[in-house]
């Protein structure tokens, strides 16, 4: 069996499951799969998802969110918002910004949405265009994760979970000592519904050191 057959065969199981279960996208199970080993949504009535079109995590959170509401004594409003440069068709319950995440009023909003109160979670699976250029590719990828860093470091609760995407590559080790010094837990993860020839990597970060 070859490599490439194994790729393709993986890419339309997890093209056909996301139909069957209804997910506007496969990297549904990437998230699935990163809360299985992690347990980010323990806990969880508030996120952000940042990069979030076409919605596929939004949909996911929403259901693990509702069986911490179900499994919850406390009456609480969850509050999830995704952020986009791409329109998304909405979900209930779910709010949307429709805009660059390096926009300097981004925080404002966030702050406004969430009543200055810091969040549970955040998520984020936003990725450049890819050029093909591995190099020039992945010190653009490193700009997105600066800036998810930024917003995460004046939003997420101290104690709390952070996951953002990143390419493997020659800026990785500088870009992850960067992110070793602010928050306690940084682990490296590829979950399996990454496709094989993909160089992602998501970085799931716990504990802002103070
Ligand atoms: C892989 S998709 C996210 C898929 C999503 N997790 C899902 O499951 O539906 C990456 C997204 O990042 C968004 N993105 C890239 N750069 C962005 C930026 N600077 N600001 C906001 N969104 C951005 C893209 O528009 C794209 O929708």
């Amino acid at each position: 069996m070859g490599k490439n057959w194994i790729k393709e065969y993986k890419k339309e199981h997890y093209y056909r499951f996301a139909k069957k279960e209804g997910y506007r996208a496969r990297s549904a199970f990437k998230l699935i799969q990163i809360n299985k080993k992690f347990k980010i949504f323990k806990n969880v009535f508030s996120l952000l998802d940042l990069g979030c079109a076409p919605g596929s995590w939004l949909q996911v959170s929403k259901e693990f969110i509702e069986i911490n509401l179900k499994n919850s004594k406390k009456k609480i409003k969850p509050k999830i918002i995704g952020v986009d440069l791409k329109k998304i068709t909405s979900i209930e319950d779910i709010d949307f910004l429709k805009m660059d995440i390096h926009d300097e009023i981004l925080e404002e909003k966030l702050n406004e949405f969430f009543d200055n109160i810091k969040i549970d979670l955040i998520i984020s699976d936003c990725s450049i265009k890819k050029t093909g250029n591995k190099t020039l590719d992945q010190v653009s990828q490193i700009k997105i994760c600066d800036r998810i860093l930024e917003i995460a470091i004046g939003l997420l609760k101290k104690d709390r979970f952070l996951i953002f995407k990143c390419f493997e590559g020659s800026e990785l080790p500088k870009f992850l000592k960067s992110v070793k010094e602010k928050f306690h837990k940084v682990r490296i993860f590829i979950p399996e519904a990454t496709r094989s020839r993909s160089n992602e990597v998501f970085l799931v970060c716990q504990s802002i050191i103070h």
